[in-house]
């Protein structure tokens, strides 16, 4: 079906039944907004391929990790010269901070700092792993491994490898052994109050808890990154937003044990296309509102993605309490595979170990598109959007939308929930709650059929 269809049909409709009203009006700019929502693209800078770590053309210095003493054997402590060869490359303009090709960098929790000279080149050929003992970490940077902040106009690239292993950061987790003490575990890798960041094409795995944070930035475009972590590693979020503006992932290929992608507070203009997800818990919105805080995402796009045996698709949670939004986004082209949530909004996320109480406040959800949905849920509840009882979710629309499961029925929840579909949707949106407008337009649009039946 054309995608415009029911925004034109709402505007025959209106302009047949003079249902006028600036609600109205409102609701067919809020379809129109959600349908053409974008998210500009910078005009593609070239990715400068560094043709290999011999070459010195292009006006590029090449500052080499091994020229600062890594020994890039595996088990000599290379963070020394990391962090040498850092402040030189840093402190150059032009140039390359190589990390060749075929050797293994053992480097402890360091930040690389900006701001740099300009145009830096982040060159990761060879793999960097992390330290795999626990009890050893830094205790002055408990959950970070490898950070770099305050960047600007900065390239991330290589065929390398940032294995954070993990191993024994899973095992003493209070995931997974309720004995274990309830401790954060270090991110992998993280860019932090950076902008006009690109990175393409790193291996980043087995991480110790998330594999790739992006905060507090503006501007960041990552292309072809692949993320790894076995399906039951705890809490290893593939790529998360936070506070950072102007966002695309695209080509990724992302199999964890937690969120794929999770998108969290102040992030807005988060764009990811052509994503593979599995194994994993999906693309999350959320969580939000944890211990009664503010929570704001909007616009958010995600186009083409295909969800394999994971938990969830496309998801957006929020906790009991808290305040905010989450509103304008498209999820659209999705395939599922042996999916136990394709849709979901979950309002009474509670992933603590105590239980949570239910709360008046909430993050308010809204605006919420799903387009062109299809394929296998292993859940029954294919679609279940369970909203706060004093907020309900608003404007949820449903268009093309075909999920089955292999043995039996599927069907959707509700719980406080209000919008409609359009187009195919199966299992059917029957269960929102339409607003009074749309309710008018249904009925008009019965109306004339039962009139038309008659004659
Ligand atoms: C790198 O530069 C910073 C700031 O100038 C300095 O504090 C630090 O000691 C330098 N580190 C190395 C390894 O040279
Ligand atoms: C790396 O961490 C280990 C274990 O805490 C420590 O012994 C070593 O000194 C650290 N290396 C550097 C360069 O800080
Ligand atoms: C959980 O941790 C406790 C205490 O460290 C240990 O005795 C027990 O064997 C662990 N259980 C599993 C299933 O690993
Ligand atoms: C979320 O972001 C807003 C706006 O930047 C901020 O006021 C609020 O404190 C943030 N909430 C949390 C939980 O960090
Ligand atoms: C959140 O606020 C509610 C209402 O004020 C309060 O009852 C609840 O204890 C708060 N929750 C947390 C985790 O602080
Ligand atoms: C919850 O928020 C309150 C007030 O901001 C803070 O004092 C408390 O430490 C927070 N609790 C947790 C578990 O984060
Ligand atoms: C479905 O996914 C589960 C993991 O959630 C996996 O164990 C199972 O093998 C998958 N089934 C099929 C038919 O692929
Ligand atoms: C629907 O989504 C699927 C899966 O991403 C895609 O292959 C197909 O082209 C989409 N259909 C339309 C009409 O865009
Ligand atoms: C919270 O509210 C939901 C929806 O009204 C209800 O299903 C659930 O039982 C409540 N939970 C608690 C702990 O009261």
């Amino acid at each position: 079906m054309d995608k415009f269809f029911f925004v034109s049909l709402l505007s025959f409709l209106l302009a047949a039944h003079g249902i006028v009203g600036n609600m109205m009006y409102d609701n067919i700019a809020m379809l129109q907004e959600l349908e053409s929502l974008d998210i500009e693209e910078e005009n593609e800078i070239e990715l400068s391929e560094i043709p290999s770590w011999r070459s010195e053309r292009g006006g590029k210095v090449l500052v080499n990790v091994d020229s600062f003493g890594a020994a890039g054997n595996g088990e000599s402590d290379d963070t020394e010269a990391f962090r040498k060869a850092w402040n030189i490359s840093c402190a150059t303009p032009k140039s390359v901070f190589l990390v060749p090709q075929g050797r293994i960098y053992l480097v402890n929790a360091t930040k690389f700092i900006g701001p740099c000279a300009g145009n830096i080149i982040i060159q990761i050929d060879g793999k960097v792993v992390a330290p795999d003992e626990p009890k050893n970490w830094d205790p002055k940077l408990p959950r970070v491994w490898l950070v770099f902040s305050k960047l600007h106009k900065a390239v991330f690239q290589g065929s390398g490898v940032i294995d954070g292993s993990g191993t024994k950061w899973w095992a003493a987790s209070c995931k997974k052994n309720k004995s274990n003490r309830c401790i954060g575990a270090p991110t992998a890798l993280t860019i932090d109050s950076s902008s006009a960041i690109k990175v393409k094409g790193i291996t980043i795995q087995n991480s110790q808890q998330m594999h790739f944070t992006i905060s507090k930035s503006n501007s960041v475009r990552i292309y072809g990154v692949k993320v790894s972590s076995p399906g039951d590693s705890p809490n290893t979020d593939g790529i998360h937003i936070s506070e950072s503006i102007n966002v695309a992932i695209q080509d990724s290929q992302i199999g964890t044990g937690d969120d794929c992608i999770s998108i969290v507070n102040a992030s807005k203009n988060i764009k990811m296309k052509r994503i593979f997800c599995g194994p994993g818990h999906g693309v999350s919105i959320g969580s939000l509102g944890k211990n009664n805080s503010t929570g704001l995402v909007s616009k958010v796009i995600l186009d083409t993605a295909v969800f394999k045996d994971t938990t969830n698709g496309v998801r957006i949670k929020t906790w009991q309490g808290g305040a905010g939004y989450v509103r304008g986004v498209r999820f659209q082209n999705v395939k599922v595979e042996n999916v136990s949530n394709p849709i979901i909004i979950d309002q009474f996320y509670c992933d603590s170990p105590s239980s949570c109480q239910n709360q008046t406040s909430a993050v308010e959800i809204s605006e919420i598109m799903y387009q062109n949905i299809s394929g296998t849920t292993k859940s029954a509840k294919a679609i279940k959007f369970d909203c706060s009882d004093t907020f309900p979710c608003s404007n949820l629309v449903l268009s093309n939308v075909n999920l089955d499961k292999l043995d039996g029925t599927v069907e959707t929840f509700c719980h406080s929930a209000q919008g409609f579909g359009y187009g195919v949707v199966h299992p059917s949106a029957q269960c929102l709650n339409s607003n009074d407008q749309i309710s008018q337009i249904k009925a008009s649009i019965t109306q004339d059929i039962i009139h038309h039946t008659e004659l």
